[in-house]
């Protein structure tokens, strides 16, 4: 059976004191639940995350990591910085970082690659602009930043990876994609895996649902078959909707 997961990303946003806040809200109010359940705080924020939650099954990974080992990278971090202090996952290709720092499919495939040499998870991001879906051209979109990021991998490395399907045109506008939207692009997704490598690892793998999941559409979405949890934005940053969410699984 593939993992139920709820990841919160928080992006750019809650200071130290915030985040100590929202941890101790989230963790006093988690409930019980199989799905496993992540929080992506900023990076300055992540240590002292890791220890908010110590004594709780929430897990603190990271929005982004750089390809490099060490060195003359100024602003970067690296894998085994996140390691270091506790952070085992780590998401790449968020949509933002694509749009608007510069991240190409050759790039992101070096991160993935150097993730999991390390030995990280890695909570691979993508999907289609407006303008993709206007054409009617968001499944060739899709399974390029699929064959573009992943189909490199030996078999053996996709245990280690989740999916994120994250239409940019649904991600922080309120408007989502149709459970039925969803599901048709999971359910495609997980061919184009089953194509390339086996139906057992395409049967394996996560896939999550990520752009403008609420507590009043969670259920419904999460109610397809091929679609494995969310990775949430905005009500991922208020404690009562982001646990609405996780009891929606
Ligand atoms: P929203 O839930 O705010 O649309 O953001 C989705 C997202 O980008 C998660 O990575």
């Amino acid at each position: 059976m593939r993992s139920k997961i709820v990841a919160g990303n928080w992006k750019m946003n809650k200071t130290l004191t915030e985040t100590n806040t929202l941890l101790a809200e989230l963790t006093g109010k988690l409930p019980d639940t199989d799905a496993e359940v992540m929080v992506a705080p900023t990076f300055v924020n992540l240590a002292a995350a890791v220890q908010d939650v110590k004594s709780s099954s929430i897990e603190v990974i990271a929005q982004n990591m750089h390809f490099a080992e060490n060195g003359a990278y100024t602003g970067e971090i690296s894998a085994d910085m996140l390691l270091d202090i506790g952070v085992n996952t780590v998401i790449i290709g968020h949509s933002e970082r694509r749009a608007y720092f510069g991240e190409t499919d050759e790039i992101l495939s070096k991160k993935i690659i150097s993730a999991l040499d390390k030995n990280l998870r890695v909570v691979f991001c993508f999907g289609e602009e407006l303008e993709d879906r206007k054409s009617d051209n968001h499944f060739n979109v899709v399974s390029n930043q699929l064959k573009n990021g992943l189909f490199n991998l030996k078999p053996e490395a996709w245990t280690k990876i989740v999916l994120a399907y994250e239409p940019v045109w649904a991600i922080g506008t309120g408007e989502t994609a149709s459970p039925e939207q969803a599901q048709e692009m999971h359910s495609f997704i997980r061919k184009t895996i089953a194509n390339e490598y086996t139906t057992k690892i395409a049967e394996a793998v996560s896939i999550l649902y990520g752009g403008s999941v609420k507590p009043a559409n969670a259920k419904e979405i999460f109610s397809k078959v091929d679609v494995d949890g969310g990775l949430i934005g905005g009500a991922a940053l208020n404690a009562d909707d982001f646990i609405a969410i996780i009891k929606a699984i």
